[in-house]
């Protein structure tokens, strides 16, 4: 397969072609969803509540995040890899950003990074872009910053929302970002940010406007109890998994399994 580049996404935004990102945090799932055809893989710090079991995405190291990323991006044959970086590791200054992003793109292999907020953080997307790496930005909610945004909340509201979203947007294309993650915006914003910007727009919660769409792997696939209104469930995969585990356990039990065809007698 042909791979995916960068020049590819402003194409897809040109000819109206929906972007598909899914977040893959290992091997064998990243080989599936490229495979399917998703455009870009995030390994996103979601993964330290989806694959850790933290509480939130604050705990999340690039220490841990580092084989899991090399991972996805072995797997991925035509998709783009991008990685988050995650928090306490690009807000201090441009350096620590630049010093971090090297950092996880020399030892994974993937594509580009991506990490929150929108003109506080423009002089970090500056200079990792001039530094030769590919950014993805990430606004709206913001996971690592749910404390001083008062909880999970809906973004874009009120007076200055769309505004305040627009001109967080425009700086980071300005600083050179190749995309921008929505998070649960309301659909006017995410509509006035997909079309004040040449970049597209990657959305999750932010209505059906948005240049692309993103989801958690395990909300799109089934996987767990964490239903959120804006994902779907495209799968039923943690019943499969469950049931192939006690297949599995009942068989043993009962010696059924092994069988004889899976025995080897000489
Ligand atoms: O970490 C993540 O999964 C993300 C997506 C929700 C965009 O940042
Ligand atoms: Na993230």
């Amino acid at each position: 397969p042909k791979k995916v580049r960068i020049h590819h996404f402003r194409e897809m935004k040109q000819r109206g072609e929906k972007i598909t990102m899914l977040t893959a945090y290992d091997f064998p799932t990243a080989k599936a969803f490229d495979a399917a055809g998703v455009d870009m893989l995030l390994v996103g710090d979601s993964m330290g509540d989806n694959v850790m079991g933290y509480d939130s995405t604050v705990p999340l190291t690039i220490d841990e995040m580092i084989p899991y990323t090399r991972s996805v991006a072995r797997a991925a044959e035509r998709a783009f890899v991008v990685a988050d970086l995650p928090f306490g590791t690009y807000e201090v200054s441009p350096e620590q950003a630049v010093e971090s992003s090297i950092r996880m793109i020399k030892a994974t292999g993937a594509s580009a990074v991506k990490f929150e907020g929108g003109r506080r953080i423009a002089r970090q997307v500056k200079a990792v872009t001039d530094a030769g790496i590919p950014f993805c930005g990430h606004l709206g909610f913001t996971p690592q910053s749910e404390t001083a945004l008062g909880g999970r909340r809906i973004q874009g509201r009120g007076e200055h929302g769309v505004e305040e979203l627009v001109a967080d947007a425009l700086a980071l294309q300005e600083a050179g970002a190749f995309a921008v993650v929505l998070e649960m915006v309301i659909a006017p914003a995410a509509r006035a940010v997909t079309q004040a910007l040449d970049i597209p727009t990657i959305g999750i919660g932010a209505g059906p406007d948005t240049d692309g769409q993103v989801l958690v792997w395990l909300d799109a696939a089934g996987v767990g109890d964490w239903h959120p209104r804006f994902s779907k469930q495209f799968g039923a995969v943690g019943q499969a998994l469950h049931d192939a585990a006690a297949g599995y356990v009942a068989e043993v039990k009962s010696v059924a399994f092994p069988a004889a065809e899976h025995t080897f007698e000489s």
